[in-house]
């Protein structure tokens, strides 16, 4: 719903316009001033464009499932940068948002003339990435509070958090999936070394390429030789040597996390993590 724009210097016109938002009394007498500049209680979790104008805005939590106005659960100190991505998944430029009012929230006057597509990234204090959508963002998602809802909608998992999201799934949800896949499949893999290029680039070529090749705008992309695919993976970050199973060649490819393409890798899954965990060579 739109309440009001442009206006917002007018305080005391705000108060009356407010009173006619559908906002509880409880939101109106939040809204953050007390707390300092950008500090402090400010809508977190509601679609900031319901008021605002600034082309992009939302707010980081340290829970998932965080409730509108949850000011303990605000990540103070978090703020949002969008890498954007040209059409092969390199990184053409970072888009900083500006943090607060209110203790979580981001937002930016930022717009791009045309089309575009980015990986959403949250940063701590320090300018760290802590957490990042797996998938592409476009310009049809500057309402990030629209999706990221306390229970989620349109795909989303919940809020945006300051906490890797993906990897904090594999610590729980996933116990299941991941013990009988690598039970299965490690017996013999890792006592024989796996060749990327005669055992991982087969099966993605097999099982992947049809959706992920060098004209669909994604970034995983498997390319006509094993040695450009091999480039791709690495330099989109999408092997993770630290902790084989958080990759998110595994996790989506696998279907642990949503993917379009579900668990494309099937009975794969096990040669692709045994090359992971031995180092993710390109041999
Ligand atoms: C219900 C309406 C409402 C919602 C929702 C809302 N704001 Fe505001 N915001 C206001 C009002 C009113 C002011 C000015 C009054 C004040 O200083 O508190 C303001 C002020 C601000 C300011 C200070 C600069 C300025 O533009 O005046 C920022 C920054 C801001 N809001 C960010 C956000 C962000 C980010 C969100 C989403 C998480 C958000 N707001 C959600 C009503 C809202
Ligand atoms: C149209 C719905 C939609 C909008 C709007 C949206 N997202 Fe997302 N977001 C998703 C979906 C779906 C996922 C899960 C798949 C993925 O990770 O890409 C997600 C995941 C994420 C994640 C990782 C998981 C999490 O919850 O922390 C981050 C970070 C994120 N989005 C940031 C943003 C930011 C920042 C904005 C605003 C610039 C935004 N999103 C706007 C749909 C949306
Ligand atoms: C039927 C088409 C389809 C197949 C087959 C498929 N994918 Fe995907 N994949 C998608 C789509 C569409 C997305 C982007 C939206 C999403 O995340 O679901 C995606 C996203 C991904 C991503 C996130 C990075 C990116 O490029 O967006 C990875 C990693 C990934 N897939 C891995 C795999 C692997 C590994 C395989 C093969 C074992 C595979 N996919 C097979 C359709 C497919």
């Amino acid at each position: 719903m739109k309440c009001f724009k442009n206006s917002l210097s007018y305080i005391g016109l705000i108060s009356i316009l407010l009173a006619g938002c559908g906002g509880t009394s409880s939101l109106v007498g939040g809204e953050g001033g007390e707390g300092g500049e950008n500090g402090g209680l400010h809508y977190q979790g509601r679609n900031c464009m319901d008021c605002h104008s600034f082309s992009s805005g939302g707010t980081v939590f340290k829970t998932l499932h965080a409730s509108n106005n949850d000011l303990a659960n605000s990540a103070a100190g978090y703020n949002i940068r969008l890498a954007l991505k040209d059409s092969v998944g390199n990184t053409t430029r970072y888009v900083y948002y500006v943090q607060g009012r209110g203790d979580g929230n981001f937002n930016t006057s930022w717009i791009n003339g045309g089309a575009m597509q980015f990986i959403a990234e949250v940063v701590d204090s320090n300018g760290k990435v802590v957490n990042k959508s797996a998938s592409l963002h476009n310009q049809s998602r500057f309402a990030c509070n629209s999706c990221h809802t306390a229970s989620g909608t349109g795909g989303a998992p919940g809020r945006i958090v300051s906490y890797d999201y993906y990897a904090s799934l594999n610590n729980t949800g996933n116990t299941g999936g991941n013990t009988t896949g690598n039970t299965t499949g490690n017996t013999g893999g890792n006592t024989t070394a796996v060749s990327f290029a005669s055992s991982v680039y087969p099966v993605l070529k097999q099982k992947c390429q049809a959706c992920h090749n060098s004209t669909s705008g994604r970034i995983y992309k498997v390319l006509s030789t094993a040695a450009a695919t091999y480039t791709n993976l690495t330099s989109n970050s999408l092997v993770n040597t630290t902790t084989p199973a958080n990759s998110l060649l595994l996790q989506k490819g696998g279907g642990k996390i949503s993917h379009t393409g579900g668990n494309a890798l099937g009975t794969s899954y096990n040669t692709v993590l045994n090359w992971i965990q031995q180092g993710a060579k390109n041999n």
